[in-house]
């Protein structure tokens, strides 16, 4: 890589010369450098890189803007007066991932750093952000904090609290909480949550501590600047800690029968040069299981008893009850800093009822279950008044991930239930696969997870307010019942998930599309939870690969995962078998390794973090745990075929036509071949290098499994024994005919395949997962159009026309014909089918990175508006569509909008510091382009326009455009 790195950045030079030569710019006023990263985080606190990496964006409204040097510098004061690194101006147009090469880090410490730039005028810019990170305990240690535990247990799903008090008797400096958990905590010191402060001062707080990683390999612990907490004197730290992921019904017995833990390191600076540690040590922490939070549950919800509240993370609190602390041994793996987006409650998205419903009792309907017998409905948020033996149901309007928060009066002692549900029962007829009365909620679906919650009421005349901390739920409705007459005051929903930072969007003049990518995007919100889920609301919600290795490049479109990516391929690489296979579920627990089409998101999804983010460090720190994998592939040759590919358990799951399992194998086996070709590729900095090597050797790869493939799948005609929509895209996807005049008659038969089935798709996770851009890489974009705009089941218009808010898991999750999908896997928020979101931005926006210089430093712009000339019947034409990206290099933007006069608007926003190819379709010979009015020729910020088969293709700079095509 050392050498390839120079190369590459004089390409890039000589191509920013080419460019400010060529292009017609005006003078840079105004750019400005902002949004500072390290290690694709805004200011991390407690990072234990050795070397992080930095990034920045540079900002211009003027065209042609490109960085010629850099000089990174860093220090340990703001004044950077301490510098240990000054990297010294490199002339490069880096602006990305640039590792830092300073003297090694010292622990616990906090660096500033600042970037100064020069563009093509020579003018230095210097950053003016706050920019810094900080490092983690590195191998500093833990100065003997140990892991404490309840001495006893009592019954299942307690929470117990942890407590213990400290003198600090000089004026405090500075003071940071390392801490961590076994199970779920809260941190508490002086009587106040820990958290972090955001720029308009409200406290920020981190939910679901410490995440969720394999905890026979890792668990991660989080830093806190407690300075604001402590006080001169008396101080209590305290914690509660719930079973979350490791002892909980989602643990699958994955950790035996494990005790919950807790472990904190306090370290406190005085202003007079001394300092203060304070550890968990069961000799002087106490704890107690008797607390308000009595039962904490992922799957089965929580029960609190208000009446249990008291002052225990405060000081002066008699804690004399409380028992002595044990230590927890249960625990053999590594403490490591987390990196990433942590979950929160997403206060941006809260959610009120859209619509109440209280109810009493049930009318018949001569149904099997009857009507709910309806006494009020509001539509917007109201108090309630709720009697004994009534049920209210509240409808959010949006299917999500989180809990509600709600205040309620009423007497001491009256206990509360709420019991969520992602839908309604409709007619309540069983044949329908209800499960109760018509307008009930249906939770037949959360298969043996309670989710819910009973609250007892303190009986608080002012009213009390409760969410819960200790569990989370997947729903759109929630019902409401007491054991006496309350009132409701409020229960809004809040929205709970990795707080990963959304960027992306997508628009067009149809509705109906407008709320599928909606559909697209809170899928990905209720999903995205620590690591990346199947589902949030039956028993799983699991890291299950298949789904993620699916859908990894949509959302990395919606949201920026350069960090959470990194993070959860380290959940792969500790959830590997030892023979090098990949799990079905990151991090493992439950279900098996090393099955198709999942296990190989352990390949593709460093690659798409590589493509969308240049983030090299994830394919070097991969490539052994890949590398495995690929021998774990080549150990499933049998006697009869030596490419077999991995395991055949869940093949084209919930299609609607089968496709050979095994068949599925084979194909990705070639899919992985290809990527690792292009992995070694990537990696390689030398001709003959050893990635060189291996990359070819990975190229004979796949043309050996390419040949066997087609000994064994193909037929006389040399067309697919298998004849699916699923088997002919990942063949036309994987190149994987011998002749391009097969190849044509494959695309053919796609084609009359998909028209034969009434404009239908009837594929499942894998087929749909390659659908909708194999046919556009194979110039079937009308037939993705017709499939896109379809409304008959199956297709993702059926689901929105049903009333669908997120994606489901089954296209017939739920049917107005029929009612209720199979009861065993029928979630109604998956994220899998989402993927169709791949296509919107990156073929119908046509918003591509460059495999050769990732990251969007180059951006391929291939917009593809609805140029169908035949419509199916019902569809009608998209005529506009707008979308964006938030690249590291700043927001891309293409969005065109075709005129009734047959004219083609195209709006492009090219970042600073990039350059774009961009390809506009020419409708006839006679079709000529404008930029801003004048000839394209002429305009500026454009290098080369070149005309060829239909399209005009123009090498343009950064900045914003305006083309039209006439
Ligand atoms: C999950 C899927 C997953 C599948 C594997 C299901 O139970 O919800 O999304 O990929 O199992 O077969």
């Amino acid at each position: 890589m050392k050498r390839i790195v120079p190369f590459i950045a004089i390409i890039t030079l000589v191509a920013g010369v080419a460019l400010s030569a060529f292009c017609k710019c005006t003078s840079t006023g105004g750019t400005i450098i902002n949004d500072l990263r390290v290690e694709y985080m805004k200011n991390p606190v407690g990072i234990d890189v050795l070397q992080p990496r930095f990034s920045w964006k540079m900002e211009s409204s003027e065209r042609g803007v490109s960085q010629t040097a850099y000089t990174i510098t860093v220090s340990t004061d703001e004044a950077f007066k301490k510098t240990v690194w000054n990297s010294g101006e490199v002339l490069s147009d880096q602006s990305v991932a640039i590792v830092y090469k300073g003297a090694a880090l010292t622990p616990a410490t906090r660096y500033f750093w600042r970037v100064q730039i020069k563009d093509r005028t020579s003018k230095n810019i210097v950053s003016t952000e706050k920019a810094f990170f900080e490092t983690g305990l590195m191998d500093s240690g833990w100065s003997n904090a140990q892991w404490i535990k309840p001495l006893q247990r009592d019954t299942v799903n307690t929470v117990p609290m942890f407590r213990t008090t400290c003198v600090l008797d000089k004026k405090i400096g500075s003071a940071r909480i390392y801490t961590s958990g076994l199970g779920i905590y809260n941190l508490f010191i002086n009587g106040k949550r820990v958290g972090t402060p955001d720029k308009n001062g409200n406290t920020v707080y981190d939910e679901f501590k410490p995440g969720w990683t394999d905890y026979t390999h890792t668990v991660s612990y989080s830093i806190y600047d407690v300075k604001d907490w402590l006080v001169k004197g008396n101080n209590v730290l305290a914690a509660y800690v719930a079973p979350g992921w490791w002892q909980g019904g989602i643990a699958h017995g994955k950790y035996g029968n494990p005790d919950l833990g807790f472990i904190a390191k306090l370290v406190v600076n005085y202003t007079d040069g001394t300092s203060e540690t304070v550890v968990t040590d069961p000799k002087t922490w106490k704890c107690s299981s008797d607390g308000a939070v009595v039962q904490g549950d992922i799957y089965n919800g929580e029960v609190y008893d208000a009446r249990k509240e008291s002052a225990w993370t405060s000081p002066g609190y008699d804690d004399s009850g409380w028992q002595v602390c044990g230590i927890n041994t249960d625990f053999k793996g590594e403490i490591k800093a987390f990196a990433g987006p942590t979950v929160q409650v997403r206060t941006s998205l809260q959610r009120t009822p859209v619509k109440i419903t209280r109810y009493e009792g049930i009318t018949n309907t001569g149904s099997d279950f009857g009507m709910i017998n309806v006494k009020e409905t509001q539509t917007q948020p109201a108090v309630i008044s709720l009697s004994k033996g009534q049920t209210v149901v509240y409808d959010m309007g949006q299917n999500m991930t989180g809990w509600v928060k709600f205040k309620v009066k009423g007497n001491t002692g009256t206990a509360v239930t709420v019991r969520f549900a992602e839908m309604l029962n409709d007619e309540g007829k069983k044949l329908r696969g209800d499960d109760g009365p018509g307008g009930s909620i249906y939770r037949i679906n959360l298969r043996s997870a309670k989710t819910m919650l009973q609250y007892t009421l303190k009986g608080d005349t002012t009213g009390e307010e409760y969410h819960p901390s200790t569990t989370f739920f997947g729903f759109r409705y929630c019902d409401l019942t007491a054991t006496d007459d309350i009132r409701i005051e409020s229960l809004t929903g809040e929205v709970v998930g990795t707080a990963s930072e959304e960027g992306g969007s997508f628009s067009t003049d149809n509705p109906s599309i407008n709320q599928l990518f909606s559909n697209i995007i809170w899928g990905q919100r209720s999903n995205f939870l620590s690591i990346p889920t199947d589902c949030p609301q039956r028993d799983e919600r699991l890291g299950w690969t298949g789904d993620i290795e699916i859908f990894g490049r949509t959302a990395s479109y919606n949201a920026d995962l350069a960090a959470f990516f990194q993070k959860w391929m380290g959940d792969m690489r500790d959830s590997q078998r030892d023979d090098g296979a990949f799990p079905s579920v990151a991090p493992h627990c439950w279900v098996g390794w090393g099955q198709a089409a999942w296990a190989e998101a352990g390949i593709i999804i460093p690659w798409t973090t590589y493509l969308m983010y240049d983030d090299k460090g994830i394919l070097e720190e991969n490539y052994p745990a890949m590398e495995k994998y690929m021998t774990f592939l080549a150990n499933q040759a049998d006697k009869k075929y030596r490419y077999n590919g991995a395991g055949t358990d869940y093949g084209d799951w919930v299609s609607y036509v089968h496709t050979d399992n095994r068949y599925i194998s084979v194909c990705y086996y070639a899919y992985s071949a290809l990527l690792m070709e292009k992995i070694a590729l990537a990696l390689s900095t030398a001709k003959d290098d050893e990635y060189a090597q291996k990359a070819a050797s990975y190229q004979t790869l796949y043309n050996n499994i390419k040949q066997e493939f087609q000994s064994r799948y193909t037929i006389k005609s040399g067309m697919l024994n298998q004849d699916t929509q699923t088997a002919y895209l990942l063949a036309l996807k994987l190149n994987l005919f011998s002749t391009e005049v097969l190849r044509q008659e494959a695309i053919d038969h796609l084609r009359q395949l998909i028209v034969d089935n009434g404009n239908k798709l009837n594929t499942g996770f894998v087929g749909t997962g390659v659908m909708m851009p194999t046919l556009s890489d194979t110039g079937l974009t009308d037939i993705a159009y017709n499939l896109l705009l379809q409304r008959e089941n199956p297709s993702w218009l059926y689901s929105v026309d049903q009333g669908a808010t997120t994606i489901w898991e089954r296209w017939n999750s739920y049917t107005k014909e029929n009612g209720f999908g199979d009861i065993g896997m029928n979630s109604f928020n998956h994220y899998a089918y989402g993927v169709v979101g791949e296509w919107l931005y990156r073929y119908v926006a046509g918003i591509n990175p460059d495999e050769n210089r990732p990251g969007f430093k180059h951006i391929l712009l291939n917009p593809n508006p609805d140029f169908r000339k035949t419509f199916p019947k019902g569809q009608k034409q998209i005529t506009q569509a707008d979308a964006s990206y938030n690249s590291y290099y700043g927001k891309i933007r293409s969005a065109w909008k075709i005129e009734n006069n047959g004219s083609v608007q195209y709006d492009v926003t090219i970042p600073a510091n990039t350059t774009a190819t961009l390809t506009l379709l020419l409708p006839n010979e006679q079709s000529e382009v404008f930029e801003s009015g004048i000839a394209v020729k002429d305009a500026k910020g454009i290098v080369s326009i070149n005309r060829e088969n239909g399209k005009t293709v123009m090498e343009i700079g950064s900045g914003k455009y305006s083309f039209e095509v006439r």
